[in-house]
C-alpha cells in the first residue's frame, strides 16, 4: 500500500494524473467510480482536462460502487443521478457507458447478479476510485461485512445514515435504510485501487485501513491484501498514522530502484 500525505487541494489533480496515465495506455479503460464528497475534486480535475482537450473519456466505461434502495428514478440523492451530474455530463463519456446497481429493480438479488456479470463482461475494473466512511466502510460495506462479499443488499448503520443526512437536507429520516453495494471481494478485483480521504473525521478509519489488523470490524482493511493500492490523505486524515514520518520519508526519497 502506498500512502501519500499531500495537501487536500492537490489530491484531485494527483488522482487525475493516475487516470490520465491509465487512459494514455488504454483509452477504453474501465473506471470504478465512487460517489460522496471525497472524489469531487477528482471529477473537477478530469472535467477540466477534458474541456482543455488534453484528455478524453469517450471510450471508457464506468461502474459505480453502490446505490440506495427505494429512491425514485432521477432523485437527486440517487447515486445514478449524482454520477451523471458530477462526472458524466461534464466530460465526453456517453451517459449509457456508466452503470451502477439499480436500487429500484423489482428483484434486487437478480440485479446484484446482473451487475456483477456486467463488470465481468467489461473485463473487470482497471482503476477503482474509493472514498472511506468514518466507520471504515468502503462503498457501503459496513462493519461486519464479509471480506469476500459480492454485490448484495446491505443495511446501513445509523452512523452512515447520520453522516449522509447532509445530502438529504439534514434529515436522517429521509436517508434509506438499505442499499445495494459491491462487495469487498468485488472491489478487491480492481487492478489498481486509489483511495482518497481528507479531514479529522476520517483519521481513525485511515489509521485502521493502513496500520490496523485486517478485520471485518474495519472493512477497508481488506485492501491490505491488495497488491496495488494508493492512498491519498491530507494531514488531518493522516493524523493518527503511527508511521506517518516513514510514509513522508518514502515519498521524499521515491526513485526507481532496479
Ligand atoms: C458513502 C459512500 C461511500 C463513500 C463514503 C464517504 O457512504 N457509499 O462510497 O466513500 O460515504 O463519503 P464522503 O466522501 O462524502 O465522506
Amino acid at each position: 500500500m502506498e500512502v501519500l500525505i499531500v495537501p487536500e487541494h492537490k489530491i484531485g489533480e494527483l488522482v487525475a494524473d493516475d487516470v490520465s496515465g491509465l487512459i494514455a495506455e488504454r483509452p477504453d479503460a474501465v473506471l470504478g467510480l465512487a460517489t460522496g464528497s471525497s472524489p469531487l475534486r477528482i471529477y473537477d480535475a478530469l472535467a477540466r482536462r477534458v474541456s482543455e482537450g488534453v484528455l478524453s473519456l469517450q471510450q471508457t466505461k464506468g461502474f459505480t460502487l453502490d446505490e440506495y434502495v427505494g429512491l425514485a428514478e432521477g432523485h437527486p440523492c440517487r447515486y445514478s443521478t449524482v454520477i451523471q451530474s458530477e462526472l458524466v455530463r461534464r466530460v465526453d463519456m456517453p451517459s449509457h457507458s456508466v452503470r451502477g446497481p439499480d436500487g429500484g429493480a423489482s428483484n434486487l438479488h437478480d440485479e446484484c447478479r446482473n451487475f456483477e456479470n456486467a463488470i465481468a463482461d467489461a473485463g473487470g475494473v482497471d482503476l477503482q476510485i474509493l472514498g472511506i466512511g468514518s466507520d471504515g466502510h468502503i462503498a457501503f460495506n459496513e462493519p461486519g461485512s464479509s471480506l469476500a462479499s459480492r454485490t448484495r443488499v446491505k443495511t446501513l448503520t445509523e452512523q452512515t445514515r447520520r453522516d449522509n443526512a447532509r445530502f438529504f437536507g439534514g434529515d436522517i429520516d429521509a436517508v434509506p435504510r438499505h442499499c445495494l453495494t459491491q462487495g469487498l471481494g468485488t472491489i478487491s478485483e480492481a487492478r489498481h485501487i486509489v483511495l482518497v480521504a481528507t479531514g479529522h473525521e476520517k483519521s481513525e478509519a485511515v489509521a485502521q485501513l493502513v496500520e490496523g489488523a485486517v478485520s471485518a470490524r474495519w472493512p477497508a482493511t481488506v485492501l491490505q491484501h491488495h497488491p496495488r493500492v494508493t492512498v491519498y490523505v491530507d494531514e488531518a486524515a493522516a493524523s493518527r498514522l503511527i508511521l506517518a514520518d516513514y510514509y513522508r520519508y518514502t515519498h521524499a526519497h521515491r526513485r526507481l530502484v532496479g
